[in-house]
């Protein structure tokens, strides 16, 4: 092994609220019952009851991080009503973290907003950056003691392209006018809420998790060149440029690449993902050296990951993505952690639950049993050595 992982480096997983809790009632909840064609979250892997057995089995695992999210409709069901039980649940789930020592990357916002807002217009309302910044600071008051780790939005231009561009979520918008004005609202719904926290208490560190392509100009000639800067700057630069006065370090979700060969070009696609997601993860040093000479911020991988149902590729995948961490450390990149999409299985937003993400398995015909994957215990070995040995 060269230069090895720095020592307090750290190592573990990331899940969200509405993909793992179960019977959450949100604008994805009652997206979801309106349509036929998707499958309910339902009760999802009940993680609400269960996060003590889930965090004993990261604990197993050699976990000494975990990112989650709060869930924003359970804790203010009703504008401006706080639920002062589901504080105190998460508060639990917190301390439970801190208890087996693992370290909580805490997400406030990973898409479904409080049905009440989403009536009001959700992200289109002018007055939303007002009503994240209140739910932020009312959520952080009670829970700073719990976690230094704040990551206020969860790849917001994913959300934008998804929700208010492509139409595929909820709410189901195609409109590229609206989709800037939502993404115009989400930057200053991070500003207000980075402020906000900053002020609530000074030493928290506070970022989002920034969905990161690795775009390559494929053959490098002077128009694809052209093309991946522009591409580059709209899907990975301009949001992280607008809010880099306000951030402590850097969240990247690294999943795709993508040749530029006049417009979106052909992949080798040599190794596929059961999403069929070209299974590349050589890019995550490409995007980690981008973010960093550009930014100079500690950086965190809060998600990276990949389908794979039958635990195939998820070992090889794991070592290449670290291997390529390692190549990053070596050239003094501030890199201080990698958390692996994801824990367990969970609701895999408008796919329903196949598509196989996690680290342990969550049999869905055995009461929701949890089962470790193979590959989950070589990433505990690397975890273990502090690297690849
Ligand atoms: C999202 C996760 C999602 C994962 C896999 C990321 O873009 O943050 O919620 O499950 O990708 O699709």
């Amino acid at each position: 092994m060269n230069k090895p992982f720095p020592k307090d480096f750290f190592w573990g997983a990331s899940t969200s609220s509405h993909q793992v809790e179960g019977n959450n009632y949100n604008s994805w909840s009652v997206w979801e019952e309106s349509h036929e064609n998707i499958q309910n979250s339902g009760i999802a892997a009940d993680q609400y009851n269960r996060y003590e057995e889930d965090f004993d089995l990261a604990k197993q695992l050699g976990h000494n991080a975990h990112r989650l999210s709060l869930e924003w409709s359970r804790i203010e069901p009703e504008e401006g009503k706080f639920d002062e039980k589901e504080l105190l649940h998460y508060k639990n789930v917190l301390i439970a973290l801190k208890d087996r020592n693992i370290e909580p990357f805490v997400t406030l916002w990973h898409w479904p907003i409080p049905v009440w807002l989403e009536e009001k217009g959700g992200w289109e309302n002018k007055e939303i950056a007002g009503y994240f910044e209140r739910y932020v600071q009312k959520t952080v008051e009670c829970l700073k003691e719990d976690a230094k780790f704040w990551i206020t939005l969860n790849e917001p231009l994913v959300f934008t392209s998804q929700s208010y561009y492509k139409g595929n979520w909820p709410p189901q918008k195609r409109s590229l006018v609206m989709s800037i004005r939502v993404a115009h609202n989400l930057i200053k719904a991070h500003k207000l809420a980075f402020r906000a926290i900053k002020s609530i208490e000074p030493q928290l560190e506070v970022g989002i998790a920034k969905h990161v392509t690795c775009l390559e100009a494929y053959p490098p000639h002077l128009l694809n060149k052209l093309l991946r800067f522009f591409a580059n700057y709209i899907s990975n630069i301009y949001f992280l440029d607008r809010i880099k006065n306000f951030q402590d370090f850097i969240g990247i979700n690294y999943y795709f690449h993508a040749r530029i060969n006049l417009g979106i070009g052909k992949n080798d696609d040599l190794l596929l993902s059961d999403l069929k997601w070209e299974i590349y993860p050589e890019g995550l040093y490409a995007v980690i050296k981008m973010i960093y000479n550009r930014y100079r911020k500690p950086l965190y991988i809060t998600e990276n990951g990949l389908a794979d149902a039958e635990d195939r590729n998820r070992t090889y995948f794991i070592e290449e993505s670290i291997r390529n961490m390692q190549r990053a450390l070596e050239e003094d990149i501030d890199l201080r952690g990698y958390l692996h999409w994801s824990l367990i299985d969970n609701f895999e937003w408008a796919h329903g639950f196949w598509p196989k993400f996690g680290l342990i398995e969550i049999d869905r015909d055995n009461d929701l049993q949890r089962k470790i994957r193979k590959s989950a215990y070589r990433y505990a070995e690397i975890i273990k050595n502090n690297g690849i040995l």
